[in-house]
């Protein structure tokens, strides 16, 4: 940690002890655990400089809605887009045309059952392909780069969407340019409705867009004429690139305007490598809030909190009723505070300097160096009247999701480490795509112990083919423990996920039902989300046999 010890940080932590120890049991408005009520309001006074309306998704152009069933073609190209005031920025994007209307990176929108019939047409001049993170489709569907579409060809995709509604994104995964090309915009959203979903729109009178919100938060890094830089030194590329301007709906310094009444956020964390430690902040206190749904869809019911972590490719679906926020008065999101962890044995941390003050940037660094962990206002929250038909309640119940069922018998174990010399490991192994480590039966249901070395970083683990449940978190480091309910879990650990952060120190314990309606043979990928993990070696191919 370089803005400040390990030490001091762990000191200031300590007062988290007192929080209360299970989810849903969380007081509202109180200071979050750790934090002076300074602290918080310096966070507040960040947001007070935001003057950019927060992009959302509109009927064309950039995240324009866009039902599956309504393109034939997404292709892959070269564009340039506003994304600072005033400058434009060459970035990659998914282009597509429909009913005469163009899109870019459209936010898709698929009901259960869907059949989606698509041709990637590769019009830059670097390999790519799309992977639908989260859908449970067929390993040829799938997109997870053990095929690449090379510049100028296509590939067709075709499958059935059958999971359960929830927010998932799409994104590229050829290796070796996962990175590069995510962190230049290839990256948007994919809804998935069913009746679940219908019934919370209606109980809580949602429209997307309006009362219902995407945030996808990203950092990035850009020079003068607003090009977005991406120059990871050797450490960077070991450790994950962090970029120092936060962009929420690639928005810096964003403002929305949100009525006095139950609002819905659908969060993406769609950066290469930075996490966030998330509340709501309003004159020194934070907010308290529901956690509604995480990576694969809505809870069994609501669960309060006042944070939580987002880490790289999670999901969250979250719930906040205005109504208990002071009116006039504006509303901050930000991530708090936190130790980001890079401690990994073998390399010096504090050398090792994966933000932007090494000497990558040289004199030309900008003022306000980020740096993982730091505290960050991301948007503002300005609340218009309140509704006044406005009358809706918290649901109580919002899916049928059960508990998971846990096997008796030893679990695989997953061990999640590094070699000393520049590559992350699983079970030992570096990324060889030649090579399928392990093979699961079809419809067996495994128990997985994920463990990640002491002296490590946090590894955001994801899972092609199978979301999964989260049965115990053991050796939790400090700043998690206070966050956790009963057997370690943290609230959206109570979800159904298929990208599980793993800390330092941590023993995670998760269920996969191997059980899938494709036919044949499947390949997929394990691997770390933090894509400059995954192109450092983090990455294990598996198979399931018919
Ligand atoms: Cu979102 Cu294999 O990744
Ligand atoms: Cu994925
Ligand atoms: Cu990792």
């Amino acid at each position: 940690m370089s803005m400040f010890s390990r030490r001091q940080f762990l000191g200031s932590m300590g007062a988290m002890g007192a929080a209360a120890a299970y989810p849903g049991a969380w007081a509202a408005s109180a200071t979050p655990s750790g934090l002076s009520t300074d602290e918080v309001l310096r966070l507040e006074a960040q947001a007070t400089g935001f003057f950019n309306p927060l992009r959302l998704p509109g009927t064309s152009g950039l995240f324009g809605v866009l039902p599956v069933t309504d393109f034939k073609e997404v292709h892959v190209v070269r564009s340039e887009i506003e994304v600072l005031p005033g400058q434009r920025t060459p970035v990659l994007a998914y282009a597509v045309e429909s009913g005469g209307k163009k899109f870019l990176n459209p936010a898709l929108l698929a009901r259960q059952g869907d059949q989606m019939r698509v041709k990637l047409i590769n019009r830059i001049d670097q390999p790519t392909v799309i992977h639908w993170h989260g859908l449970s489709v067929d390993s040829r569907n799938d997109g997870n780069g053990l095929h690449v579409v090379a510049p100028g060809q296509q590939m067709d995709y075709a499958f059935t969407v059958q999971d359960r509604s929830s927010m998932y994104w799409y994104h590229p995964h050829a290796h070796g340019f996962i990175p590069r090309q995510a962190y230049h915009g290839l990256a948007s959203l994919l809804f998935v409705e069913d009746e679940d979903e219908a019934t919370l729109r209606k109980e809580l009178a949602l429209a997307l867009g309006e009362s219902e919100i995407p945030l996808v938060l990203q950092d990035k890094e850009f020079d003068a004429q607003g090009r977005l830089q991406y120059a990871p030194s050797a450490a960077q590329s070991f450790g994950g690139w962090v970029g120092s301007r936060m962009m929420v709906n690639l928005t810096e310094r964003p403002v929305l305007k949100a009525g006095r009444r139950i609002v819905r956020f659908r969060l993406l964390n769609g950066s290469n490598a930075r996490s966030y430690r998330l509340a709501f902040l309003q004159q020194g206190r934070a907010l308290g809030f529901y956690l509604a749904g995480s990576d694969g869809g809505l809870l069994a019911q609501p669960v309060r909190i006042d944070q939580t972590f987002l880490s790289p490719g999670q999901r969250l679906d979250v719930l906040v009723d205005f109504r208990e926020a002071e009116g006039g008065r504006p509303v901050t999101l930000a991530s708090l505070p936190f130790d980001p962890m890079h401690q990994e044995g073998g390399h010096d941390m504090a050398a090792m300097d994966h933000s932007q003050h090494g000497a990558a940037l040289g004199a030309a660094a900008p003022a306000a160096m980020a740096m993982e962990g730091d505290a960050r206002a991301l948007m503002r929250i300005d609340l218009t009247a309140t509704e006044a038909l406005y009358d809706r309640r918290m649901p109580t119940r919002l899916s049928s999701l059960a508990a998971p069922v846990e096997l008796a018998g030893t679990p695989r174990r997953m061990q999640l480490g590094h070699d000393g010399k520049g590559h992350w490991t699983i079970n030992g192994g570096v990324f060889d795509h030649a090579a399928v480590p392990l093979t699961v039966q079809r419809g067996a249901r495994e128990t997985w112990l994920i463990e990640n070395a002491e002296r490590s970083m946090p590894h955001p683990m994801h899972l092609h083919g199978f979301s999964f449940r989260v049965l115990e978190r053991l050796g939790s480091p400090d700043q998690i423990r206070p966050l956790a309910g009963a057997r370690g879990l943290l609230p959206q650990d109570l979800g159904v996920v298929d990208t599980l952060q793993v800390w330092p120190g941590e023993s995670v314990k998760i269920a996969i039902d191997f059980s899938h309606p494709h036919t044949g043979d499947q390949d997929y990928v394990f691997h770390c989300h933090t894509l400059e993990h995954a192109e450092a070696g983090m990455m294990m191919r598996y198979a399931v046999k018919a």
